[in-house]
């Protein structure tokens, strides 16, 4: 149960210090959401689970990993919008907020590259984590309003790190 936990837990490398902050909410909230979630919801975190395993390997560049698991959980949450299911609209918004660590390996190499610009792709990934949250929130209170606003606000956080970061990240990260 306790490997799973870390398998799961959400911690996130591009927040180094929420991480150490919300370490143990964190993990209280991980461990009621295994317990309450249903298959569909499993299944959905899944992809966490093998994105982790496929990490044992030193080399290999995690964050594409990541990346690829965001981009699921926001097909997720399109189909939430679309088919007006609040209860996918909040598994994938909660699978976006707490998409897993990169490790440490990865890091190193966008701290060293990026330097002072770090802030800035740190920045667009706590607008995505938040916006996340917020989408979660309103899917509780079955708000479509309120989600669909902040699924723009999150677009656009992927969007804009996208087009300053991509490219030249994704570079340095396949040496
Ligand atoms: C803080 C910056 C940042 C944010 C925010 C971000 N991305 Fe990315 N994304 C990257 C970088 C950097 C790469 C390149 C990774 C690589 O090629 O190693 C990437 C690559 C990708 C890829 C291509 C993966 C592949 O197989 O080559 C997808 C898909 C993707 N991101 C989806 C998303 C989605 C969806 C979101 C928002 C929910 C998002 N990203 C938010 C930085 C970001």
């Amino acid at each position: 149960m306790n490997e799973d936990i870390k398998i799961l837990n959400p911690t996130l490398i591009l927040h180094l210090t929420r991480e150490t902050m919300n370490m143990n909410t964190k993990k209280l909230f991980l461990l009621a959401s295994i317990i309450i979630l249903n298959i569909g919801s499993i299944s959905a975190h899944e992809g966490s689970i093998s994105v982790q395993e496929k990490n044992n390997h030193p080399s290999e560049n995690r964050l594409k990993l990541i990346m690829q698991g965001l981009l699921k959980d926001t097909q997720l949450l399109n189909e939430g919008i679309f088919y007006d299911d609040f209860k996918k609209i909040e598994q994938a918004a909660k699978n976006i907020a707490d998409h897993p660590n990169p490790g440490m390996n990865t890091m190193k190499k966008v701290i060293g590259y990026l330097g002072t610009e770090m802030p800035k792709f740190k920045g667009l990934d706590g607008k995505v984590h938040n916006t996340a949250v917020e989408i979660a929130k309103a899917a509780k209170d079955k708000n479509m309003e309120s989600v669909v606003a902040n699924y723009h606000e999150l677009i656009d956080g992927c969007q804009s790190c996208h087009s300053q970061f991509k490219q030249r990240v994704s570079k340095v990260l396949a040496k």
